[in-house]
């Protein structure tokens, strides 16, 4: 089925994800059961291997070839520097664009000449933009264009990869918060059978959102979903756990929720959306701000989660303590490690790690 580029952003992601197959990595949905753990052991792979000197030689020898283009004009630290070191560990050349001020887009270029413009130079594109239909844009693009690349054997469009688009997907920090639950949940059953307590801004996180996404391919995952009203988790994911059968919840404080979560994944109120709006909340709530004293309350073999970066809805006090049930620092290095495994599964080098490693007892 061909679609106009009109026609393929009206679908829903859905439809939109079943239409880009593996050309692109943009939406949550785009993802099972069987991806989920071929990722997770992949960035296992690649974090063992690295630590080994042939290993991290391998490595660095697969992509010497390929170009990627960071089109990060959204602010960023760890999205950006992390896709910069897993580009880097597999060889790959990389350019950024940051500013659109000092881009051709500042005479009036739109997104779609730019990003084919892009095209023309690189062999891959992450990108953060503000807009949610940027990704869609780019895809389409890439799917449309005369220049494809060979990878594995196969003429293929210029893969896109979403490190952050508008309010509503987030698939690359998703995927590492599923690495890091299930190597914090290893001993445990894996994320099989556990309750999730989802806590802060809701309505404009863009990672709880794929995270929801993505926790539908767990057996008997539970959400809880802890936010002031306005804040509170949009009817579309409300909709989407109920047609996958994932029981959720709302709650109107942290503490409702704590004794009975075994991961609380706290997020910042996303002001960057509100713009100059009046009476905009930069502040947490007191009832969805994690304290020190809330580690007591917390299940042993439960964790802390964050994207990062945070403010004020986490205390300070927790960043250097030796609880190991808090794990956001381990979470924001794991994302260098799930993305040097998207960068290896998309230019079809994952075999080749997972062969190599075999050879130095890495299974
Ligand atoms: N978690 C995350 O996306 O962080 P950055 O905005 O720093 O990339």
């Amino acid at each position: 089925m061909d679609l106009s580029l009109e026609e393929f952003v009206a679908l829903d992601e859905s439809a939109k994800a079943a239409y880009v197959g593996d050309c692109a990595i943009l939406y949550a949905q785009q993802f099972d059961r069987p991806d989920l753990d071929a990722y997770c052991s992949l960035a296992d792979i690649c974090r063992a291997l690295h630590k080994m000197p042939v290993g991290a030689e391998f490595m660095a020898s697969l992509l010497p070839h390929r170009m990627a283009l960071n089109f990060f004009v959204q602010p960023s630290s760890r999205t950006f520097m992390s896709f910069n070191a897993a580009q880097l560990m597999l060889g790959m050349k990389r350019m950024s664009v940051r500013d659109v001020a000092i881009s051709s887009m500042s005479k009036g270029e739109t997104l779609a000449d730019s990003v084919r413009t892009f095209m023309s130079y690189v062999d891959c594109i992450v990108m953060r933009h503000p807009d949610e239909h940027a990704g869609d844009v780019a895809v389409w693009i890439a799917m449309h264009a005369m220049r494809t690349i060979h990878i594995g054997g196969e003429e293929r469009p210029i893969p896109i990869i979403s490190g952050g688009s508008g309010t509503k997907q987030h698939p690359t920090q998703s995927l590492l918060d599923i690495y890091t639950l299930e190597k914090s949940f290893e001993h445990v059953g894996g994320i099989d059978g556990k309750t999730i307590m989802l806590v802060g801004d809701l309505k404009r996180g863009r990672t709880v959102r794929s995270l929801s996404y993505l926790l539908k391919n767990y057996r008997d995952v539970r959400l809880l979903f802890a936010a002031p009203e306005i804040y509170q988790m949009e009817p579309d994911i409300l909709e989407f756990c109920d047609r996958h059968h994932m029981p959720w919840e709302k709650l109107d404080s942290l503490d409702a929720g704590i004794a009975r979560a075994d991961a609380i994944y706290m997020t910042r109120i996303q002001d960057e959306w509100d713009g100059l709006a009046k009476g905009a909340h930069t502040k947490a709530t007191d009832r969805f701000v994690f304290k020190a004293e809330h580690l007591d309350r917390m299940k042993d073999e439960a964790y802390l989660l964050h994207p990062l970066p945070k403010r004020d809805e986490v205390d300070p006090a927790l960043d250097y303590t030796d609880d190991r049930r808090v794990v956001y620092w381990r979470q924001e290095r794991n994302g260098m490690w799930m993305r040097v495994a998207i960068l290896a599964q998309l230019f079809r080098v994952d075999q080749a790690i997972r062969d190599f490693a075999a050879t130095q007892g890495i299974k």
